[in-house]
């Protein structure tokens, strides 16, 4: 491992706080078998954790979607994302949630498992290169599906991503950021770890639900702050085809923000130039998000003694 990259990064497990290369799992952890497990990730802006406690309600979601009901409150985790966040000086900070089912004998059956492992990574967030939000970036159409929702729904932020892995390896072949994953009806679920978004006749539209995608919390935020702007806005299935032909797109997620995409499947969107209502969109996203950390910052004493 590369002591030097995880120089400012803790792991807490079940609790307990070790050094990242400290921080090992059982070969007989369920998450590591089958990916048998839930995951959050949320960051910080200012030491405060942003939206906490709407991923830790997803994560409960995300854990009950898989049958599993956790065995830590939201306030427990809370606690312990606390305590961890005192051991850092940056303000930015990448937190990476996980609950495994535990491990047991081998075995698919879930009751072989002896309890679950709660596994929190905090690591110093490497931020995206400006140059993506100054000039965009592309995706390509995976030719890998997302999953349906009568299979483990994309609406459970659990730790199977192959799926999603071998999408951006088809991206990465190509030269391209991401990629846009389809469902089986053909039309437009998501990127690989981002929701998507296209501006068409003023209009910002994402998928729905119902398409197969997660239920993204800056994507939700999203929605609100267009509604409240009196945007334009709908959940609506859309093709690749309308992708490519649209105004603007952009992708988004905790970790991106509201990402402007200028290329897909090698042809240009709108003038090849990341779109101003995506900007302006982007904007009002980072007023959101100092309303919110100010607010934090009055309630929980999060990194300040
Ligand atoms: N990914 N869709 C997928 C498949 C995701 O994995 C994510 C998040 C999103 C966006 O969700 P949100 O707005 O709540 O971050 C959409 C995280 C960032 C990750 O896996 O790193």
């Amino acid at each position: 491992m590369n002591q030097e990259k995880n120089k400012d990064a803790l792991v807490c497990i079940n609790g307990r706080f070790t050094p990242p290369e400290e921080a090992v799992v059982s070969v007989f952890d369920r998450g590591f078998l089958y990916g048998d497990s839930v995951y959050e990730v949320t960051l910080t802006y200012e030491k405060v954790p942003f939206l906490l406690e709407t991923h830790l309600r997803r994560l409960d979601n995300s854990a009950l979607g898989i049958g599993m009901n956790l065995e830590w409150s939201p306030t427990q985790i809370k606690d312990l994302i606390q305590r961890g966040l005192k051991h850092f000086e940056n303000d930015r900070l990448y937190i990476r949630i996980m609950i495994t089912r535990g491990a047991g004998e081998i075995g698919l059956d879930p009751g072989l498992s002896d309890g679950q492992n709660l596994y929190i990574i905090f690591k110093e967030l490497t931020p995206q290169p400006q140059k993506y939000y100054d000039d965009g970036v592309s995706l390509i159409t995976a030719g890998i599906l997302r999953n349906p929702k009568k299979s483990v729904d994309p609406n459970v932020k659990s730790g199977n991503y192959l799926n999603n892995v071998l999408a951006i390896s088809q991206a990465k072949e190509k030269g391209a950021y991401d990629a846009i994953m389809l469902n089986a009806e053909g039309n437009v679920t998501e990127s690989t770890t981002a929701n998507i978004w296209i501006l068409e006749n003023d209009c910002f539209i994402t998928p729905p639900l119902e398409a197969g995608l997660l239920g993204g919390i800056t994507r939700a935020t999203l929605l609100e702050i267009a509604k409240k702007n009196n945007f334009q806005v709908k959940e609506e299935n859309f093709t690749p085809k309308r992708v490519c032909g649209a105004q603007e797109v952009f992708i988004t997620s905790s970790t991106r923000e509201v990402m402007p995409v200028t290329q897909v499947d090698g042809q240009v969107i709108g003038n090849g130039k990341p779109g101003p209502r995506t900007r302006g969109l982007h904007d009002l996203y980072r007023q959101y998000i100092q309303e919110v950390i100010g607010q934090e910052k009055k309630k929980v004493p999060w990194n300040h003694d």
